[in-house]
């Protein structure tokens, strides 16, 4: 499968099963049934309540843990230094391994001591709980800081982006600091196949619409994509989106969607223009 690496740590799977809001038995049993359907790529995150469940389908599965990336995140009220380890302490025991592939801050803190919640982040993975680690949610100013003021080896920046919301500062910027740049809510949870350019560009190509809206940001040099899904139809649907043949009148439909409709906005969201 198709991979993206980092110079500092990161080796993952461009496409991978987002597991948030799925629990229990129903996240086991997804879980498991992507691992066998070829997945070797899970996101997950405390706040999802579901690491002990991924856990689970890890120990089922007979794909060895050394082939499957591992993806968490630490919550936004745990990021002081004793509190992260703990987080991550709690994380890989409810995983059931020593590491994870890549470890997220999952989103910026209040008023927060930035600096020391960085250090701890830099300790974690030079430690080896974390093989690579990144950030969350982090708008453009904020990443700059951390990268160029605190000069952390970051490997990735998760944040929602798919056709219908455009992230192309962040992006450039990723490309050129060597990070990869994970999509959530790559779907649009459903918003992105209901768009008549795409409809009209999967009836063109005979695929399904959320393949066309998954291969658009598959196709951008250092993306990857966690679309989250329970059925076996749906997880082999957005596996087999890495074959789609997008040429570029498509790509330029696309990207001419209005790219403003953001989904995840809590709260305690940043400004994402700063
Ligand atoms: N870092 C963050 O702050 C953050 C925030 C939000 C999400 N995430 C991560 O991103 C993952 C994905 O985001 P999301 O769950 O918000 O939205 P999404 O992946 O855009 O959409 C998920 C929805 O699309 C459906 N679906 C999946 N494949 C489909 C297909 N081939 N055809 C039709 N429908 C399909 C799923 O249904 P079924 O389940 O029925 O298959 C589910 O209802 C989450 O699970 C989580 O891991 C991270």
């Amino acid at each position: 499968m198709h991979r993206l690496t980092t110079r500092h740590g990161l080796d993952m799977p461009a496409i991978g099963l987002g597991t948030w809001p799925m629990t229990g038995e129903q996240c086991t049993s997804a879980v498991r049934q992507a691992l066998a359907l070829g997945y070797r790529h899970i996101d997950t995150a405390t706040a999802y309540n579901n690491e002990d469940a991924v856990g689970q389908a890890l120990r089922e599965s007979d794909v060895p843990r050394e082939q499957i990336h591992l993806t968490t995140k630490v919550w936004w009220d745990r990021l002081a230094p004793t509190a992260m380890r703990q987080s991550l302490e709690d994380s890989l025991r409810a995983l059931g391994t020593d590491h994870v592939d890549l470890f997220h801050i999952h989103w910026p803190g209040q008023d927060w001591d930035l600096a020391r919640s960085i250090e701890t982040l830099v300790a974690l993975r030079d430690e080896g709980k974390a093989r690579a680690i990144g950030v969350a949610n982090f708008p453009l100013g904020l990443l700059r800081q951390v990268i160029e003021e605190l000069g952390a080896p970051l490997s990735a920046i998760q944040v929602e982006y798919h056709a219908l919301l455009g992230q192309q500062p962040l992006l450039d910027y990723a490309r050129q600091h060597d990070l990869a740049l994970t999509a959530y809510t790559p779907l649009a949870r459903g918003r992105a196949a209901e768009q008549q350019v795409i409809r009209d560009i999967a009836a063109k190509h005979g695929v399904l619409p959320s393949q066309v809206a998954l291969k658009w940001l598959l196709d951008q040099d250092g993306v990857a994509v966690i679309p989250k899904a329970s059925s076996r139809e749906n997880q082999l649907a957005n596996l087999a989106a890495l074959d789609v043949p997008l040429d570029a009148q498509d790509r330029a439909l696309i990207a001419g969607l209005p790219k403003d409709q953001r989904v995840v906005s809590p709260e305690f969201a940043p400004d994402w223009n700063s």
